[in-house]
């Protein structure tokens, strides 16, 4: 039938069909054609799913340039009769009767036309790296897990609370923050007296912000809707310059009126796990090829994370393993020291082979709106430790007793003033409450398999790189 008259569907249902001998439309774009003069099979994906469908033509009943036109990459429509594969590899193909070309695609030009591309590569072609097999599952995963998070809570009742991505308060208080203005950078205006800049003729009419976290007025919810979450990018400028790090990147950050370090611990154990199974039961064949291509171990670890207790553990225990394993670290283990990657990788990878809950940091090492614990040392922190990356999930029950608040906020010299909106929770019907943070592309690169960071979001931004 004339590709007008019928309407499309997609390579993910052609191939599910049973309906063989019917005319069907499929669309999208060729990844192979090989043949000879008489019959070419073109391998045609449209995104719906990691499988491409075989189209066979019978290269004579159509325009010698129409199946030149169609190389690698080029976008084509195709009808025909839809049939039960003669060949190796595919349950059904169709049997091409019309073909439009929608978009040529220079073989000489087109950056993916050979096989196995480095990773580097494909990053500075970020605009097409869609097309390859390893970023479609990627992307289709992520989409998933995005989708699932939100299943998560809502099937729990939490509400998914915007909070804001400018902000003036550094909620994690590490001053790694990009400033947001609308000052002609040309021409800032300065206070005479002092020589500093006057943020009070700014837009905002004070210093603001992109979010670190949108935890602080994540809590504002909390202590009224009681069980909320944020789902939202988030900005940090450090100059960290490694595979597990991005300067924009999304986070998950539910927050729960009543609930104590141990309730948080339990939730965060049960969300990982939860889209853990999501993506085994959901993402199968994404999962399978980036299996076999990308990371042999992966579905066992997935498997072994889902059928396995996180190991829960303090700081203190850490820091005693990690001086008797008598190794020399890069950076010197001591208590009251932050822990570094690779002292979360020694105690996951090596020691406990598990995931880790590790809790009751030094509250030195932590930021200000932690509860103090009654050492008066530590606080109710929790970090989530995972194979192969490290801290996934930060978290902790909150400080809402307000003299212990105060005196934290006193303690680390911080805007006691502009966080007022902050200490009237305190104020006004306190609660103990408690949240933590996922970081999404952690996440994802746990359960895709992926090595570097930037390969999970589709544009990455790190240092010195905001291409796309
Ligand atoms: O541990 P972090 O800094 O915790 C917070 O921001 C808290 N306010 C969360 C909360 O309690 N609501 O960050 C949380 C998580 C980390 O465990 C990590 O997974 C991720 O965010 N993360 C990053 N991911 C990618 N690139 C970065 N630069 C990241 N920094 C943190
Ligand atoms: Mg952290």
């Amino acid at each position: 039938m004339k590709i007008e008259l019928m309407k499309r569907i997609k390579v993910k249902e052609a191939l599910a069909s049973h309906e063989t001998g019917t005319d069907i439309l499929v669309k999208g774009w060729v990844r192979t054609k090989r043949g000879n003069k008489n019959i070419s099979f073109i391998a045609l994906n449209d995104g719906s799913t990691i499988n491409n469908i075989q189209i066979v033509t019978d290269t004579q009943t159509f325009d010698e340039n129409l199946i030149k036109d169609i190389t690698t990459g080029a976008c084509i429509a195709v009808s025909g009769k839809l049939v039960e594969s003669q060949g190796q590899g595919q349950k059904v193909e169709i049997i091409a009767s019309d073909i439009e070309l929608y978009g040529k695609c220079d073989a000489e030009t087109y950056p993916l036309q050979k096989k196995g591309h480095s990773m580097e590569f494909l990053r500075e072609n970020a605009h097409l790296r869609f097309r390859t097999n390893t970023f479609g599952a990627v992307f289709r995963i992520r989409h998933s897990m995005a989708y699932a998070i939100h299943k998560y809570f809502n099937d729990k009742g939490f509400y998914y609370l915007h909070t804001p991505i400018i902000t003036a308060s550094d909620c994690e208080g590490a001053g790694e923050m990009f400033r947001v203005t609308a000052f002609d950078l040309k021409n800032v205006p300065v206070i005479p007296e002092t020589g500093k800049v006057d943020f009070k003729s700014d837009f905002y009419g004070k210093e603001t912000h992109l979010t670190v976290s949108g935890q602080l007025e994540g809590e504002l919810g909390a202590l009224a809707l009681g069980e909320i979450y944020t789902f939202g990018p988030t900005f940090r400028a450090e100059n960290s310059n490694t595979p597990r790090h991005l300067s924009e990147f999304w986070m998950i950050e539910p927050e729960m009126a009543f609930y104590n370090i141990t309730d948080n611990m339990d939730l965060a154990e049960d969300f990982v796990k939860y889209l853990i199974r999501y993506a085994i039961e959901n993402c199968s064949e994404d999962l399978e090829f980036l299996n076999s291509m990308i990371d042999k171990g992966l579905i066992e670890r997935l498997n072994f994370v889902l059928n396995n207790s996180f190991i829960r553990a303090t700081y203190t225990e850490a820091v005693e393993i990690l001086i008797a394993a008598g190794r020399k670290w890069e950076y010197p283990v001591a208590w009251g020291r932050d822990l570094q990657a690779e002292h979360e990788r020694y105690l996951v990878e090596e020691h406990f082979k598990q995931p880790v809950i590790l809790t009751n940091y030094p509250k030195d090492i932590k930021a200000f709106y932690m509860k103090q614990n009654d050492d008066r040392k530590t606080v109710k922190a929790m970090d989530v430790l995972f194979p192969g990356i490290g801290e996934i999930i930060g978290g902790s029950q909150r400080e809402e007793n307000i003299d212990r608040l105060l005196a934290r906020i006193k303690e680390m010299k911080l805007p006691e003033k502009d966080l007022w909106w902050y200490i009237d929770t305190r104020r006004f019907g306190s609660a103990p409450h408690s949240g933590f943070g996922l970081g999404f592309e952690r996440l994802m690169l746990f359960v895709t398999g992926m090595s570097n960071i930037r390969d999970v979001i589709p544009f990455p931004r790190t240092p010195k790189n905001a291409e796309f």
